[in-house]
């Protein structure tokens, strides 16, 4: 139980099944945290929420938040202090894609996903950074992609989101180490959830020959890193990307 007492917001987290923020959810709340679950799909948020409360028998909070909304995430933020009075830890989780080649990318494509991938995070950092610096400690964890370091062909918008989110944790940590409040990204590579579930297996195998450790790495792999950078013992960690990928990029 290293998050014993601990208060936590997941962005993103409704995705039922293998949605990698409801691994996290779960994995902080079993570690003792109280944790809540956020996602743009009010049912969505309150499914994980139940599900979580259930397995592991910790109080959840289910808010529906659209997190590139300014106003959405103040209302959010408004009903986290109101039930808990503060926050810990912030996961920044909520992501999306809209893949194109970047001759054919519309304008509106590049927006949709730099608003919610970077600047929902922005928004999320800046109301939590408010209640952190008031306690003078606190946990930020970005959920970026390797894909935000190497570039990828047909992610133009994704992977400048994902290097932004890099660089915005960097800044993020730099600017409030001196009130004890971390700040570290975690960029997970090829992870078996919905997205990589609907490509053709010929592909997966391609993509397992790619990795090191031979496999495809799963929401609970990328959990456990976000969880461990949220505990006592990652203390003296900030501004750090950790990539979990099972090597494939180093
Ligand atoms: P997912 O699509 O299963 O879940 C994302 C959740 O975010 C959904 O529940 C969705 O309703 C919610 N969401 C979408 N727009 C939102 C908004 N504006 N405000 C609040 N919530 C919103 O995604 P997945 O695969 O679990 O990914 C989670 C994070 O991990 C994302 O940031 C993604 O970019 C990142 N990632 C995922 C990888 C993968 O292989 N699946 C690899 C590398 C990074």
């Amino acid at each position: 139980m290293r998050l014993e007492g601990k208060r936590a917001l997941v962005t993103g987290a409704g995705r039922a099944g293998r949605g990698i923020g409801r691994s996290i959810a779960l994995a902080l709340a079993n570690e003792g945290a109280r944790v809540a679950v956020s996602d743009i799909v009010p049912e969505n948020a309150e499914g994980v929420a139940k599900e979580v409360a259930e397995t592991t028998g910790r109080p959840t909070l289910a808010i529906s938040a659209n997190v590139a909304d300014a106003a959405s995430v103040e209302a959010m933020f408004g009903k986290l202090v109101d039930a808990w009075g503060g926050l810990d830890i912030l996961v920044n989780n909520a992501g999306i894609t809209r893949d194109d080649l970047l001759l054919r990318m519309s304008e509106e494509a590049w927006d949709a996903v730099l608003d919610v991938n970077l600047k929902g995070a922005f928004l999320c950092t800046r109301a939590a950074a408010r209640l952190m610096l008031r306690q003078r400690s606190g946990r930020i964890v970005n959920i970026a992609s390797v894909m935000g370091i190497v570039g990828n062909k047909g992610q133009a918008n994704y992977s400048a989101s994902k290097g932004g989110l890099i660089a915005l944790t960097k800044t993020t940590a730099k600017e409030l180490g001196s009130r004890n409040i971390t700040a570290n990204a975690v960029a997970p590579g090829f992870i078996e959830t919905v997205m990589t579930d609907a490509l053709p297996e010929e592909l997966r195998a391609e993509m397992k020959k790619m990795v090191p450790l031979e496999r495809l790495g799963s929401p609970d792999d990328v959990a456990r890193v976000v969880c461990f950078l949220c505990t006592e013992d990652a203390a003296y960690v900030t501004g750090q990307v950790i990539q979990v990928d099972g090597g494939l990029f180093m």
